[in-house]
């Protein structure tokens, strides 16, 4: 396990965190005690020092000299960490790089040949390193990573992510067919070898998948042959472990699959058909399915990855998440990098209001998400959608204790605070304008410290 286990911390000061879907929680003059595991014990708003000192620490069986306590300044507080539903760890050196493409140019001209380049150890190292501290500083303590084919390279993310603290899913990456032959499995039964090969990976450093768990990652079905599907599939119903993919992102990649197998009701049957659609199957995009496949997904209980920043970079359409919303399917965010450009689920937490406002400009005014609803997908859907809705994504007793503090004050210094409270002009606004202020301008310098089940992971060297 990691060598920088957690202590006994009670973090003080304002709490905000998703109660619904449209409803942020604020909770002020509060403490929240968290254990050596890193599990929240105790919430009490109203919090007095000498009160918890001498009532609540001898009812937790705590002395005061054994916890560390960190206490949010004026004007900043505490917020659940973030959940990037849908990344590509080895895309991180292009990230921003995208030209005019559209999907299919995309993976063949930038794509593919980067991920084949990180079957080097030491380029696979520096390259996951950054994005792990990139990532953390921009507050996503949990990630569903996409990593390589290359077994060794994906073993070594699994790795880093449990050395540096990061919650992951970590996928070595399945395609055996129509692509490059630089960088393909050579067979179904060596995709479903080297699969299970980082399974065991896993196993060996991590037993109970505290942090880091194995992801089951066909690519997507245009470079899945149905014999390394099925063997996917079967697998999935072996161990039970989470299942992640691509889906109906672009029309030619959907007419695509359509030629690829034509005896398939849709894209989203080919999945189900296979045994790769189930209440733990992560489906990125989901940008233009039909209202009988979201009809599928709803019955079988698959979540929906959903990537504003990679949709609109490479043209791909407006997912219509209001309409996914009201169908009851479960929802979170993923930054794609590097169809998205950037690291950052801030920026996808942006970018899913912005495109809402595309898709209400197109006539459906009830399309436009809130403030409270994009947060709501960064955090408390992400975690549902990666089946970790009962211990993170929120604030509540029992949950773990992963989180971030944010400080408006570092905004070109315009955020409202600094380090002795509010400033002249500034800092007026009330909690709520706040908060949107944060969403449309801030980015990882008002991440001030970040921490995945107790453990601080990252904080801004200021
Ligand atoms: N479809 C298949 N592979 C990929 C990928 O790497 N990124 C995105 N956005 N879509 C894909
Ligand atoms: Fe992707």
């Amino acid at each position: 396990m990691s060598d920088h286990s957690a202590e006994k911390s009670l973090f003080l000061g304002s709490f905000i965190h998703s109660k619904s879907l449209d409803e942020l929680e604020y909770l002020h003059d509060s403490a929240v005690f968290v254990d050596e595991k890193g599990t929240i014990v105790a919430i009490e708003t109203g919090y007095d020092l000498t009160k918890a000192e001498k009532m609540l620490f001898p009812k937790l069986g705590w002395s005061a000299e054994d916890v560390t306590i960190k206490t949010a300044k004026a004007g900043q507080f505490f917020f659940p960490g973030f959940i990037d539903t849908h990344i590509h760890a080895s895309q991180y050196p292009n990230a921003g790089i995208f030209g005019k493409t559209t999907l299919l140019d995309w993976l063949n001209t930038y794509t593919f040949p980067m991920e084949s380049s990180l079957s080097v150890q030491s380029k696979a190292k520096t390259v996951y390193t950054r994005c792990i501290q990139r990532t953390l500083s921009n507050g996503t303590t949990t990630a569903s990573y996409y990593a390589t084919i290359s077994v060794p390279s994906t073993n070594l993310l699994a790795d880093l992510c449990l050395q540096y603290g990061q919650r992951a899913f970590i996928g070595r990456c399945c395609m055996d067919t129509l692509s490059p032959d630089f960088y393909r499995d050579e067979s179904p039964a060596t995709a479903l070898a080297d699969t299970r090969a980082t399974i065991s990976h896993i196993a060996s450093i991590d037993p109970t998948h505290t942090l880091i768990t194995p992801i089951i990652t066909p690519r997507f079905a245009p470079s899945c042959s149905s014999e390394l599907m099925h063997g996917l599939g079967a697998l999935q119903k072996e161990t039970n472990l989470p299942v992640q993919t691509h889906i109906a992102e672009n029309p030619k990649e959907i007419a695509l699959v359509k030629s690829l197998f034509p005896e398939h009701e849709s894209y989203t049957h080919v999945y189900d058909n296979h045994g790769l659609l189930g209440p733990k199957t992560i489906l990125a995009h989901a940008v233009h399915l039909s209202e009988a496949e979201v009809d599928l997904i709803k019955e079988r209980e698959g979540k929906i990855s959903h990537c504003p920043a990679s949709n609109s970079a490479i043209t791909s359409g407006t997912a219509k998440i209001r309409w996914l919303l009201n169908k009851g399917v479960e929802v979170g965010l993923g930054t794609d990098m590097s169809g998205g450009y950037s690291p950052s689920i801030l920026e996808a937490v942006r970018q899913a209001s912005l495109v809402s406002r595309h898709v209400a400009m197109g006539g459906e005014e009830e399309a436009k998400l809130s403030i409270e609803e994009v947060l709501y997908l960064g955090t408390k859907g992400g975690a549902k959608v990666v089946g970790l809705g009962d211990k993170i994504g929120s604030f509540g007793v029992g949950m773990e204790w992963d989180a971030q503090l944010i400080g408006l004050g570092s905004v070109d210094g315009e955020m409202g605070f600094s380090d002795e409270g509010p400033v002249d002009i500034f800092g007026w606004e009330n909690w709520e304008e706040r908060v949107a202020k944060w969403v449309y301008n801030g980015d990882d310098r008002n991440t001030l410290a970040v921490w995945v089940k107790g453990r601080l992971v990252h904080e801004r060297k200021v």
